[in-house]
């Protein structure tokens, strides 16, 4: 079983051989996404909004990070796990963002981390890559900053946004960044900064000419997701596959037909009688 490495996705990018990337926050969910050849499975903090039931991501902690990929790690082979450094962490002292992120890889098991941000963050990104750990960047759409963005919009329209970002990409690069995830901006933007850059650019809602890409599991599947954005692509439709079941499981416990006699052990009538002594 050959493990996915850094090397290997950036040798890749040079073939244009597209890297598939999706969250995970379990066991199950991990083997799965590992057995189905992910390349690259992402502990997102997006747990905060799939399975914590938080509205956004702010809330999401370290502790709540490194409890999933503790679990998603335990359920990838092969596939290469990058764990999301949460709500500002990325912004604190040298030390501490040193600290969340060595206790992902030390304690979690996870590859490298991704910090998410659109920009002031080269230098935290070159301690992390100079101690030895492996950084995504993730830039565009940033979601942990949308209360001080005004919502979830499209990043990169115009031609200021667009040059700002294209000149992060490559400062992100240069401090040492293994991959960038580039969320939300318009495809042109997208293959722009596939093409100025070496390191492999995953894309998601940025148009079909990123290095890969990058869905949310659970809006993959349509596991209890209550909102797709139109950049999703829904494979199957879980919600409607466990309520069918969960539904036809609660009628037949409640009709008695459930358990059946195959779910059902007995004992000896011998030992039955002896009960009643
Ligand atoms: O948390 C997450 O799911 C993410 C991806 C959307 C890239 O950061
Ligand atoms: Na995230």
């Amino acid at each position: 079983l050959r493990k996915v490495t850094t090397k290997q996705l950036r040798q890749q990018k040079k073939d244009r051989e597209p890297i598939a990337m999706i969250t995970a926050y379990d066991y199950p969910s991990a083997k799965i996404a590992d057995e189905a050849g992910v390349d690259i499975i992402l502990v997102g903090d997006s747990v905060g909004t799939t399975v914590l039931g938080y509205d956004s991501t702010i809330p999401v902690t370290i502790e709540d990070i490194l409890h999933h990929t503790k679990a998603v790690t335990r359920g990838a082979k092969r596939s290469l796990v990058v764990a999301d450094l949460p709500f500002a962490t990325a912004h604190l002292s040298q030390d501490e963002v040193l600290r969340s992120a060595t206790r992902l890889m030390q304690e979690g098991g996870a590859y490298g981390v991704k910090v998410e941000g659109n920009s002031g963050l080269t230098s935290k990104i070159n301690s992390l890559t100079t101690a030895g750990i492996p950084v995504m960047g993730h830039i565009g759409l940033t979601p942990q900053s949308v209360n001080q963005l005004g919502g979830y919009a499209y990043q990169g329209k115009d031609r200021d946004t667009a040059k700002r970002l294209l000149d992060e990409a490559v400062r992100i690069e240069q401090a040492g960044a293994f991959a960038l995830v580039l969320e939300c901006v318009p495809e042109e933007l997208g293959k722009l900064i596939t093409e100025t850059i070496s390191i492999p650019t995953i894309g998601i809602g940025s148009g079909k000419l990123c290095d890969g890409q990058v869905l949310v599991f659970h809006d993959l599947l349509n596991f209890g997701a209550a909102f797709h954005p139109s950049f999703v692509k829904v494979y199957s439709d879980l919600s409607k596959i466990i309520h069918e079941a969960v539904r036809t499981y609660v009628k037949e416990v409640k009709e008695k037909q459930f358990p059946e006699e195959k779910h059902v052990r007995h004992i000896t009538e011998e030992t039955f009688d002896s009960l009643y002594g």
